[in-house]
């Protein structure tokens, strides 16, 4: 079916298009990479695999609570108009925000795709580009996989929310090489990651569970990729050079704390922009998810020396200035783990049904002799 079919109302324009201003660069030294991120590249490879076969699409899935998100994470929950709602339009409810929270991601994923192939043209060196061309084939992979999410399991898709579609923008059309980096494997896919973290950690539903575990262990990678990339480069730049970077991310940073929010979703519930703005900002639920999605970005920006004086104070002002001491390489670590982990007891399963079905057919066996 087409996607056009599934969407709660029409996209402004079937393709959108962004004019690119930077090189393509070539590179003849083929053999003078750095250890570092060439071990990230073999990993690349070695870490691919197939969304068809490695999810259990046979799951089912409640379209109307795929992912068990109790009530008060609903951003209505508690108002007049929670209290005037009756079960199914709930369950409604329920259903728009996973379509818009995936369908964000699913636009997300195309594009971290658009922008890794970006890198792969741009970028000087040949280990970066020889990285970069494997997480574009991870980013295809992501699309992919929550567009069929959202296709077979939700049956309904929100259009890119307009604050993550103009941030995309000035990333792509920035003719500076380190921008797609910087807007997309910092800042996109440091919110996206501490998002998909929390829905991994609390959903009680295997499916999007094993979506989200396994995206995960590759965006690991991907946040690995920015920082070594980053780390080098920043080092080499003038103070004018790196405020410049830190007021972009700042912009970026309150963009998507203060305007991704899922206010369209209550739009279309005939709830006015404003309400439900102010609905989200009482949320004490929302107010700490809002946080908590800097878990990522905090710590990396710190880390590639985007520390300046200005930067430092706006995260103090969003109240998530602590959070630069996460420890990045434990995380990852961990987002390693739990992938590994939860393949380990689905093959254990598997395995033991296996050796189940093989007893029964030899007792079978027995009584037929
Ligand atoms: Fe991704
Ligand atoms: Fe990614």
């Amino acid at each position: 079916m087409s996607t056009h079919d599934l969407y709660v109302h029409e996209t402004d324009a079937p393709l959108w298009q962004i004019p690119a201003t930077g090189n393509a660069r070539f590179t003849w030294e083929y053999d003078d990479g750095r250890d570092r991120l060439l071990a990230l590249y073999q990993k690349g490879k070695d870490k691919q695999w197939d969304g068809q076969r490695r999810i259990d699409w046979d799951l089912e899935v409640d379209p109307y609570d795929p992912l068990g998100t109790p009530d008060e994470a609903l951003t209505l929950y508690g108002t007049p108009y929670w209290d005037k709602m009756n079960e199914a339009e709930r369950a409604e409810l329920r259903r728009h925000y996973a379509s818009w929270q995936f369908s964000q991601f699913l636009h997300g994923e195309q594009g971290a795709m658009v922008c890794a192939a970006r890198i792969v043209e741009s970028v000087p060196d040949m280990d970066a580009k020889f990285y970069s061309a494997t997480q574009t084939m991870d980013e295809a992979r992501h699309a992919e996989i929550y567009g069929r999410f959202l296709h077979e399991k939700v049956g309904m898709l929100y259009p890119i929310n307009d604050n993550l579609q103009s941030l995309l923008d000035d990333t792509l059309r920035d003719s500076r090489w380190d921008m797609p980096y910087l807007g997309m494997q910092v800042l996109i896919e440091g919110l996206a990651l501490a998002a998909f973290g929390m829905i991994r950690d609390t959903t009680d539903k295997p499916l999007p569970k094993q979506i989200l575990a396994y995206v995960m262990q590759d965006e690991a990678r991907h946040v690995a990729f920015g920082r070594m990339a980053l780390r080098d480069y920043y080092k080499q730049l003038t103070d004018a050079e790196l405020r410049e970077r830190e007021e972009f991310v700042i912009e970026g940073c309150y963009l998507m704390r203060d305007r991704l929010k899922g206010a369209e979703v209550l739009e279309n519930f005939g709830i006015p922009r404003a309400e439900a703005d102010a609905y989200s900002e009482q949320s004490e639920f929302l107010q700490l998810f809002r946080k908590l999605l800097f878990s990522r970005i905090v710590p990396c920006v710190r880390d590639i020396g985007l520390w300046g004086e200005r930067l430092q104070r706006a995260y103090v002002d969003m109240g998530v200035f602590d959070m630069g001491d996460h420890n990045l390489d434990q995380l990852m670590a961990q987002d390693e783990e739990i992938a590994e982990k939860l393949d380990a007891e689905r093959f254990a399963a598997e395995e033991a049904e296996r050796t189940a079905e093989v007893a029964e057919a030899i007792e079978e066996g027995k009584t037929l002799q």
